[in-house]
């Protein structure tokens, strides 16, 4: 993918991985869709970043997407790429997970991904092809105390995707994922649930990626659309 000119949708940009890969992208000399929940962080960003527009966007609420993806349009004309990258964490014990919890992690994590697939999938067939790159996590491919209730949601957008991307390879629309390690970001004061940590501290056995090299391998892997890339420790 040529990314000068291309146009990126970057979800949960208002900070951590969202926010590095956004700043690497601009350097590439893509045109950045700049979306989340917090509009002042969002303005910040997009006054840094060329060519870019930020669009509050609750990724909650599916009209929401759906104008996020309209104004997309509405901006740039086109959308190469989306990256499905807000999501939220949870630490607890099975037997202690609140439901509400539990129904906004899979709302949040894999409804809110499909919903935004849905709303690019038209263009891209529209436009010849595209990416929809889905930001898992490695704890996908684990099974931990605690952590059950976010890897179930990362392990149904895994899947997810791989079935869309058999699915849309005759549209020429790659699908792929790319799953970070623990990453030094505020993801784990973010969680929900009984237990937050932090995730710039790592975990026992477990190192920090530093946020700057997982942006660095984010948009590597979308220059060369690598289907799927881990972090693995
Ligand atoms: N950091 C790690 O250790 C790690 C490891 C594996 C996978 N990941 C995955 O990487 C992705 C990014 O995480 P991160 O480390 O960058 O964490 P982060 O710093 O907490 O960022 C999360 C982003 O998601 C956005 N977000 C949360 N709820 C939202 C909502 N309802 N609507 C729209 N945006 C929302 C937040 O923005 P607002 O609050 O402004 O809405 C923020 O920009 C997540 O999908 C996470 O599961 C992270």
């Amino acid at each position: 993918m040529e990314l000068r000119d291309s146009v990126v949708i970057v979800t949960g940009a208002s900070s951590g991985i969202g926010e590095y890969t956004a700043r690497r992208l601009a350097d590439e000399g893509a045109k950045l869709v700049l979306a989340a929940r917090n509009a002042d962080k969002l303005e910040k960003l997009a006054a840094e970043l060329p060519e870019s527009v930020a669009i509050a966007t609750d990724m909650m609420d599916s009209s929401a997407i759906e104008r996020m993806v309209a104004q997309t349009i509405d901006e740039f004309g086109r959308v190469d790429v989306l990256m499905n990258n807000a999501g939220q964490g949870m630490r607890c014990p099975v037997a202690d997970i609140k439901l509400e919890d539990i129904r906004y992690l899979l709302e949040l994590n894999v409804v809110a991904q499909v919903a935004a697939m849905q709303q690019v999938i038209p263009h891209m067939r529209r436009q010849g092809g595209g990416m929809i790159l889905n930001i898992s996590s490695m704890l996908s491919t684990m099974n931990m105390p605690k952590l059950a209730g976010y890897a179930c949601t990362k392990h149904a957008l895994n899947n997810i995707s791989r079935s869309a991307r058999q699915e849309l390879a005759a549209d020429n629309i790659r699908v792929c994922l790319f799953l970070p390690r623990i990453t030094g970001t505020d993801f784990g004061m973010n969680t929900r649930g009984s237990d937050q940590y932090d995730s710039r501290k790592g975990a026992p056995g477990m190192s920090v990626d530093p946020v700057e090299d997982v942006a660095d391998a984010i948009v590597a892997q979308i220059r060369s659309e690598e289907e799927e890339v881990r972090r693995s420790y």
